[in-house]
């Protein structure tokens, strides 16, 4: 029978003991941190999930007869990573404490010792702070979790899960699963596939949400649904995307969007109670979540998820341009005299002009050479250029290729618009709605990083949320030329705009909303569409004709008709929910194995080849991709 383990139990763990324990005889099991060798006497640091404890072994401990010599030699033998097991007594370190270390007051004298296992060299230090490059981290991914940063997000994650079940759990939601392998359905994002090895030719989609099955749930009488459910969508991945990612799921019964709204900033708010400390009522005394409509939010920020920890918002100029008729400028002319006669519709894919307002306290941290600079950051982001104008004490234009053509009406008006006054600088964009939406938005928090109104990266200990609600229904395709689900098709319109789907579809707006902390969308989701007649004109303006609704929605459709209670939830991204709570950068530094740009596993090497007997099973051909 083996010493350590079968008779010797672990008693503490590397983390836990204190002054107070001195004189405890004890037994640690954990990895050797590092070693030094004193006079004599080795020190090793012993380090396991909860921390890091200093182990003496000295080979003239008194009264323990020539066990510390066989610790002695043991421990003069170990390198970095080996496993090691220790009994031994506590004793404080007297005028040597390290302030660093929690246990820092204290260290163990060892009387006799084991090694569980050697370690090869490690391809880099496991040590809370290093340069290795993240590929080498992924690859060797089991070595950096054992690194404190990471150890504490996963800790991070477990008490997520926790508070998340004990909140919907309290609130009478049931934790009830959904199948991961189901059937394909167009639109939303693409899937991955999985082939029959059963039914030829036939496949299945890895679910990008439960959406379909969680209304399933509803109808079927559930009343309350969640899940922390992993999601498969097959996207150009960024540093806010995963290949494969979790969310909180969530689904209700008889709610209407508030209702589900106020399930939510409860959970949130434990969240942030209980993984930070932090009690979101100082901010946000009522217990709710400020709200913002769509259209404000496109207007002021240019896209729907503003990060509100600073202002700089936008100036649509574009019924400013149209009443002056371009006011002078050639390209602006061009814009207005689209609109000649017309009305400014904001529903369709218009043409628009905006501006960006850098305050003269800020404008001044710039120079010229990096304001020119600009122009490449704006370039690869679709746009042409950037015009630009700095507002001089009689309300002129300097530094702009715009103020000799620009007439004096239309400068002031536009200065009106801005409220720009002196030193301030203004930047501008004109040109098709999503690109001037998309390149001023990113202006925007490029302008606020670089200004130091928020940090590079990380939330700065500030946490703004913000419901953006009531957003169009639809979108329009200029490819197609029609309208398509600018969420799902199963969305409600308001009421008030149901007589809009026959007419008017661009004005209909519906019952989605998304969550936005910081910038980044943490959630989304909807009251759905559970009325038959309505859900008739919402794919009559989709041109989506009966048969093509049965067949790709067929089970759904059918499912509403079988008294279906009005219904609606949304689904909270977790792995960007502990990206923010705890300020990393990216999703990958909140998943224990993620993939890389590329969707490698760097651990496994997945996805990888299979052989022709493995395809001829599953009746698939591979074709090889055209050389380029
Ligand atoms: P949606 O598609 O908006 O809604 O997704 C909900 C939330 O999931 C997160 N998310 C992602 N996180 C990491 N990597 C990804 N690739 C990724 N894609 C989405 C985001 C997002 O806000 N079924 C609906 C919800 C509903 O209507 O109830 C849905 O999936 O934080």
């Amino acid at each position: 029978m083996a010493r350590f383990i079968d008779e010797l139990k672990r008693t503490h763990r590397c983390g836990d003991l204190r002054a107070a324990d001195e004189g405890q005889e004890v037994v640690l099991f954990g990895w050797v941190a590092s070693y030094r060798d004193h006079g004599g006497c080795v020190f090793v640091d012993l380090r396991d999930r909860d921390g890091i404890t200093q182990i003496v072994f000295d080979p003239e401990l008194s009264g323990h007869g020539d066990t510390p010599k066989a610790a002695y030699q043991l421990a003069d033998s170990v390198r970095t990573e080996w496993v090691i097991g220790v009994r031994g007594v506590v004793k404080s370190r007297g005028a040597n404490k390290n302030p660093k270390l929690a246990t820092g007051d204290i260290e163990v004298l060892a009387i006799e010792a084991t090694v569980f296992n050697k370690s090869d060299t490690p391809p880099f230090e496991i040590a809370d702070e290093i340069d290795t490059g993240e590929e080498k981290r992924l690859q060797y991914r089991y070595l950096d979790l054992r690194r404190a940063p990471l150890q504490k997000t996963l800790r991070v994650r477990h008490k997520i899960n926790q508070i998340v079940r004990r909140s919907f759990d309290d609130n009478g939601f049931l934790e009830l699963e959904t199948p991961y392998m189901v059937k394909y359905t167009p639109g939303g994002a693409r899937n991955f596939l999985v082939p029959s090895r059963v039914q030829a030719g036939k496949f299945y989609a890895l679910a990008e949400s439960p959406q379909l099955f969680k209304q399933l749930f509803m109808v079927a009488g559930f009343d309350r649904y969640f899940q922390i459910v992993k999601c498969f969508r097959d996207e150009a991945l960024r540093l806010d995307r995963q290949p494969e990612f979790t969310q909180i799921d969530v689904e209700m019964s008889f709610v209407s969007q508030d209702d589900v709204f106020m399930v939510i900033e409860k959970m949130i708010f434990a969240v942030w109670k209980e993984v930070l400390g932090i009690d979101l009522h100082d901010k946000y005394p009522s217990g709710r979540f400020p709200q913002m409509p769509f259209a404000e939010s496109m207007d002021k920020y240019g896209n729907d998820k503003p990060d509100l920890r600073f202002e700089m918002p936008h100036a649509d100029l574009t019924d400013v341009v149209i009443e002056h008729g371009g006011g002078g400028v050639p390209f602006l002319q061009a814009i207005a005299e689209k609109f000649t006669g017309g009305s400014y519709r904001r529903d369709l894919p218009a043409e628009i002009v905006k501006a960006l307002r850098i305050p003269a306290e800020h404008a001044q941290k710039l120079s010229r050479t990096e304001i020119d600079k600009l122009e490449d950051f704006v370039k690869g982001m679709g746009a042409k250029g950037l015009a630009r104008a700095k507002i001089d004490g009689q309300g002129n234009w300097t530094q702009s290729p715009l103020a000799k053509m620009i007439t004096p009406a239309m400068r002031e008006a536009i200065n009106a618009r801005v409220g720009a006054v002196e030193g301030d600088l203004l930047f501008f964009q004109f040109g098709k709605a999503s690109v001037v939406q998309t390149v001023l938005a990113n202006l925007r928090v490029h302008m606020a990083k670089r200004l130091g109104l928020i940090p590079e990266s990380g939330h700065g200990g500030r946490f703004e949320f913000l419901w953006v609600v009531n957003p169009p229904l639809f979108e329009y395709d200029e490819e197609t030329k029609g309208w398509v689900a600018a969420h799902h098709a199963f969305t409600r319109p308001h009421d008030a705009c149901v007589g809009l789907l026959d007419t008017d579809p661009g004005l209909v707006l519906c019952h989605r909303y998304d969550l936005v902390l910081n910038g980044f969308e943490i959630g989304g989701g909807s009251i759905r569409l559970h009325d038959p007649a309505v859900q008739a004109k919402v794919f009559a303006a989709l041109g989506i004709p009966d048969e093509e609704a049965r067949q790709k929605f067929g089970f759904l459709l059918d499912a509403l008709r079988f008294g279906a209670p009005p219904h609606g939830g949304i689904a909270i991204g977790m792995d960007r929910l502990a990206m923010l709570l705890s300020g990393a950068e990216s999703l990958r530094d909140v998943i224990a194995f993620p993939k890389t740009q590329k969707g490698t596993d760097l651990v496994t090497d997945a996805p990888n080849t299979v052989d022709a007997a493995q395809l001829r099973e599953l009746h698939v051909r591979v074709v090889e991709p055209a050389a380029t």
